[in-house]
């Protein structure tokens, strides 16, 4: 379960309230894993309460995010750890925003940490792939029997990318996170910007646990622009370094407008839910100068808000 967390893989889903799961996720969980018998029940998992009462005797797993896409919410790993130790079932997490250089669930109490390596560990954006890691010999193997009965795995050429890239993470996430933390104080000065969302900000409600749970804050930047939809599109097809793509994770720095893109698939009233409106912008923070990447969204914002 996560900022919408399934408690997840019983016979029928009871109650049904999210707050952010991906899309992807969201969509293999309502719309083809029931067909496999597989229900989800959704919560807030940043309440800890909900996640409890949400499992049930059928629970095999409980699906969290943190922090999540795009809103950055942060779910507490180690309290659903003993909640699925308890209730004897299984926790995953997706760690793909945080990466296992600054986020290692297994030591928390996961017993699946997923990451999409698409993102931060290939890290240049010119591959597609996905990692599971575990502690268990028995979970590995079967893992491994089924992955290799349908046929999901990586050719060659993408493996050597995603080992290539892996080699330079803790070098770039260092370089994400500081330039992500500027940014994050430079919109925060800026009167066009309603709201920043960043876990490295002391007033984020997600602060504390980040410092616990995390060793940096990330490469991701949400925030809400002053002036609604208009503005928020014109924005992104305004800044110059940041390159609008529905993607996150690589060197370069992008921008993305989830109302449409990464969470477009969402009716509008889940999204109001998750806190994702249309005045909301997510960055990915690249490795670039970031004095260059503050000029730019700041000629951005000037042009976003003076047009129109
Ligand atoms: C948190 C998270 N997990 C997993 C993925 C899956 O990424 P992909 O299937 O594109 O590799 C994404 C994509 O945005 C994501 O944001």
């Amino acid at each position: 379960m996560a900022s919408n967390t399934p408690a997840a893989a019983t016979r029928r889903a009871t109650h049904s309230r999210s707050a952010s799961l991906r899309s992807k996720t969201y969509r293999l969980f309502t719309r083809l894993l029931p067909r496999f018998g597989v229900d989800f029940s959704w919560v807030d998992a940043t309440r800890i309460d909900e996640v409890k009462q949400a499992v049930r005797p059928e629970t095999k797993l409980i699906w969290i995010e943190s922090p999540t896409n795009p809103m950055l919410r942060l779910i507490d790993i180690a309290a659903c750890g003993d909640i699925a130790q308890q209730n004897g079932c299984r926790l995953v997490v997706d760690n793909t925003f945080a990466t296992p250089y600054l986020q290692n669930p297994l030591e928390l109490g996961a017993h699946f940490s997923v990451h999409s390596t698409t993102k931060f560990i290939g890290g240049h954006s010119d591959v597609i792939g996905g990692a599971v890691v575990i502690d268990d010999e028995e979970l590995n193997e079967q893992l491994r029997f089924s992955r290799n009965t349908t046929g999901g795995v990586p050719g060659p050429w993408d493996a050597w990318l995603t080992l290539r890239g892996l080699k330079t993470l803790s070098v770039r996430m260092r370089e994400h996170a500081r330039n992500a933390a500027r940014v994050a104080d430079f919109l925060l000065e800026r009167p066009e910007v309603e709201q920043v969302y960043y876990p490295g900000l002391p007033d984020h409600p997600g602060h504390e646990l980040a410092r616990q749970q995390m060793r940096g804050f990330g490469a991701v930047v949400t925030f809400d622009i002053r002036g609604g939809a208009a503005v928020a599109e014109r924005f992104c097809s305004e800044t110059r370094l940041f390159s609008l793509a529905e993607g996150l994770g690589g060197i370069e720095s992008l921008v993305g407008y989830p109302f449409l893109m990464s969470h477009g698939a969402f009716p509008a009233d889940e999204k109001r839910r998750k806190g994702i409106s249309e005045a909301t912008i997510r960055l990915s923070v690249g490795i670039e100068d970031v004095d260059d990447l503050c000029g730019d969204l700041a000629d951005a914002l000037e042009r976003a808000t003076s047009a129109g």
